[in-house]
């Protein structure tokens, strides 16, 4: 249960504080002020590779590549892996070196990893082979030499299917596990995850809710070139069946519509807390986003709490570790 799993953590990770970035949505407090669409500051200080050369192009539906697109909108790969790793470094006491990456798409994230740390070593595993290849060809030989090269193994592969090899820290991204919609298939994810932890091993997933993540909507956010479209198209109440979608616009009026769709189950915290205490995670609890106080949006930083608020929208961190 969430209560008593919480309570068994240790006072000392109180102050586990980092940011990151995510797809969606703006945490929206439950204030007067008006919704700010969501831009995690650290997003602002990462462009991925591609930026400047796709900027410079006045982009078109036709010319725009969906993958770099989704990067420059969503992704801050350099920052958020090294939050990871201080994360990680808080938490465990131990240096982050051997991670996996689940639902990787196009690598980046796992790309930085390599990038930060001679040692540090990344799995990434996708079941889409034009996904895994774009990040071959546009990040992993763009961002990578020879010798980073041969510290990634990226699996084509069911999430569900993979349990080597052996690592430090489990990722599950961009609320991408929502694609199990049903206890019985995402208990065997939690449970697939733990056997591929070693001992002392860390689980990261992000989960999202609030209800204005409920209702139909979209945001759009301008960047240089184009704008992100991110489009809540259905909530259902009783499954909690959430489909939504991403758009980009450009400036000479074209459209590329439905870039990304997602049919997902949006789990609840405690959903996810129990699941990862029945897949046998010790100390699963979760770190909740702060407000800024000058926007009233999230401010990025995620810190461990029993009790979170009752904000309009919210992203949270869910953590287990592998006794
Ligand atoms: C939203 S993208 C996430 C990309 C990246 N992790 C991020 O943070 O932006 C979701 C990815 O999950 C992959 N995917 C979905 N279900 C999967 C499964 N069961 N096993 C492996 N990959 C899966 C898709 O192919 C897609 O590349």
């Amino acid at each position: 249960m969430a209560s008593s799993t919480a309570t068994e953590r240790s006072p000392t990770k109180t102050d586990t504080s980092e940011r990151v970035t995510h797809e969606a949505p703006a945490k929206r407090p439950a204030a007067k002020k008006a919704p700010v669409a969501k831009k995690s500051p650290v997003a602002k200080k990462a462009p991925p590779v591609k930026k400047a050369r796709a900027a410079k192009k006045a982009l078109t539906a036709r010319t725009a590549d969906k993958h770099i697109l989704y990067q420059m909108s969503v992704q801050a790969p350099a920052a958020d892996s090294r939050a990871y790793a201080r994360w990680f470094k808080k938490y465990t006491g131990r240096d982050l070196r051997a991670w996996r990456e689940d639902f990787c798409g196009t690598s980046v994230l796992s790309c930085h990893h390599l990038l930060n740390h001679k040692d540090n070593t990344a799995v990434g595993v996708d079941f889409h082979r034009p996904t895994l290849d774009w990040g071959i060809k546009n990040n992993v030989n763009e961002l990578l030499d020879d010798e980073q090269k041969k510290r990634l193994t990226l699996i084509e592969s069911d999430v569900l299917k993979v349990t080597a090899p052996k690592v430090d820290c489990v990722l599950a991204l961009n609320f991408s596990y929502q694609v199990f919609n049903t206890r019985q298939t995402l208990g065997k994810y939690f449970k697939q995850v733990y056997k591929s932890l070693k001992p002392g091993g860390v689980f990261y997933l992000d989960a999202l809710g609030g209800p204005d993540v409920m209702q139909a909507k979209t945001d759009r956010t301008k960047h240089k070139g184009f704008t992100y479209h991110w489009e809540q198209r259905s909530f259902d109440p009783i499954s909690h069946r959430f489909v939504c979608a991403i758009h980009f616009s450009f400036p000479d009026g074209t459209m590329k519509k439905n870039a990304f769709i997602y049919d997902w189950r949006m789990w609840t915290l405690p959903e996810l807390l129990e699941l990862m205490v029945e897949a046998g995670f010790d100390d699963a609890h979760v770190m909740w986003e702060g407000t800024d106080k000058e926007t009233m949006s999230g401010n990025g930083i995620f810190r461990r709490k029993d009790v979170g608020d009752m904000d309009e929208a919210w992203i949270s961190m869910v953590v287990g570790r592998k006794k």
